[in-house]
């Protein structure tokens, strides 16, 4: 896969997840294999150029995290291009524009979705900012402001033009929020629209097959994967495996589950420290569990998370707890397994309803 320049091993992208895809995510998931790019959350353009602190953090990577991108958002044409070429002089692989982002605060300085809007001027901004660096500019968009305005086609035309290395489309509007089903169409007119460029399917994509579907029926370049990755960060060496040689491969076990959870509690405490680094995995954990078949017990010891040590002691106690749910090989029961995951523009047979996956809460439950 070839982003402007920059070729990648893979066609398949970790979506920004602001506050969930930070640093010691995206190595747990690099490690598991199949990743062609991650992007860090959205970063505040004239935090980045005020050098804060909170805006350095994001933005913190190490030498396993690579190709990365960095997504800017701001509205100010000067300071995102100045904020690009920081973000080139850290060394990271490309540089991407939010242009989707629903949340008040970032619409309002006329950024994020906002920019969906406001065609001519937000080419205007795009061009600077390629014109600014040397690695791929890129940007991500939803399909437009709402149904009756699919601006999206528009816009990534009129962003080729102005030079950009690929878009991203999460198939849904801004109206939509995360309700309602992924319009492959609305990708597929995304695709049709622009000539050379890759075109990145997002949205809803929790399985292989899904991701497969996607590609098939939107004609798009690769895809990224948002929330999917949080259930299951075997995701993209699974979708991987499954593009190449149409064949899935198994789930991992509970053990693996639990072995790669522990990893990404050691990468969260050494990034982010003990105290700090636990607290934050309190709402990791409970994305692993889902997975788990009976989790109650787990979960409700894992909000008090504060050390690493009482964390072997939490999954001591939940895999006493579990094994009532086990049978004589020590798998879980039939009735206590979890149903399989589904797209919401795909039901497979015995699949949960569709627009199951939540949006976690927190300060960016409006995303
Ligand atoms: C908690 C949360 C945080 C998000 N943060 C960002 C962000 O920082 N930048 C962005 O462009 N999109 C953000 N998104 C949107 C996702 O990147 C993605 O487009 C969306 O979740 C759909 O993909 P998925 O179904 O694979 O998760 C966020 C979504 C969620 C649920």
């Amino acid at each position: 896969m070839q982003l402007g320049a920059l070729t990648l091993s893979s066609n398949l992208f970790l979506s920004p997840l602001a506050g969930y895809t930070n640093l010691p995510f995206r190595l747990t998931v690099r490690e598991l294999g199949g990743l062609g790019m991650a992007t860090t959350d959205l970063v505040n353009a004239r935090s980045i150029l005020e050098r804060k602190t909170k805006a350095l953090k994001l933005v913190e990577t190490a030498p396993a995290d690579q190709p990365l991108a960095v997504q800017l958002f701001g509205a100010v044409a000067a300071e995102m291009g100045s904020a690009a070429q920081l973000v080139e002089s850290l060394g990271m692989a490309a540089v991407d524009i939010n242009m989707g982002c629903p949340v008040r605060k970032v619409c309002r300085v006329g950024g994020g979705s906002a920019m969906m809007a406001e065609l001519t001027k937000t080419a205007a901004l795009v061009r600077g900012m390629v014109e600014a660096v040397g690695i791929p500019v890129t940007a991500k968009m939803r399909l437009g402001w709402d149904e009756q305005n699919l601006t999206a086609p528009d816009l990534a035309r009129a962003l080729e033009e102005a030079g950009v290395s690929a878009v991203f489309v999460h198939g849904r509007t801004r109206q939509q929020g995360f309700g309602g089903t992924v319009n492959l169409a609305g990708i597929r007119a995304v695709v049709e629209a622009v000539k050379t460029i890759p075109v990145i399917g997002n949205g809803d994509i929790v399985t292989p097959q899904s991701a497969k579907k996607m590609i098939d029926e939107t004609g798009c370049a690769g895809v990224s994967i948002g929330r999917g990755a949080f259930y299951n960060p075997w995701i993209f060496r699974d979708t991987q495996h499954y593009l190449r040689t149409g064949e899935l491969l198994p789930e991992p076990s509970f053990e693996e589950r639990i072995r790669v959870m522990g990893r990404h509690l050691d990468l969260m405490v050494q990034v982010f420290g003990e105290d700090h680094g636990c607290r934050m995995f309190r709402k990791v954990a409970p994305w692993y569990a889902k997975r788990f078949g009976p989790a109650n017990e787990f979960n409700k010891a894992v909000v008090g998370l504060s050390r690493r040590a009482e964390f072997e002691e939490i999954l001591e106690r939940y895999r006493r707890w579990r094994a009532q749910f086990l049978d004589e090989t020590g798998e879980l029961k039939p009735r206590f397994r979890p149903a399989p995951m589904s797209a919401s523009f795909m039901q497979e047979p015995g699949a949960r309803a569709s627009g199951h996956i939540p949006v976690p809460k927190g300060p960016v439950e409006v995303w």
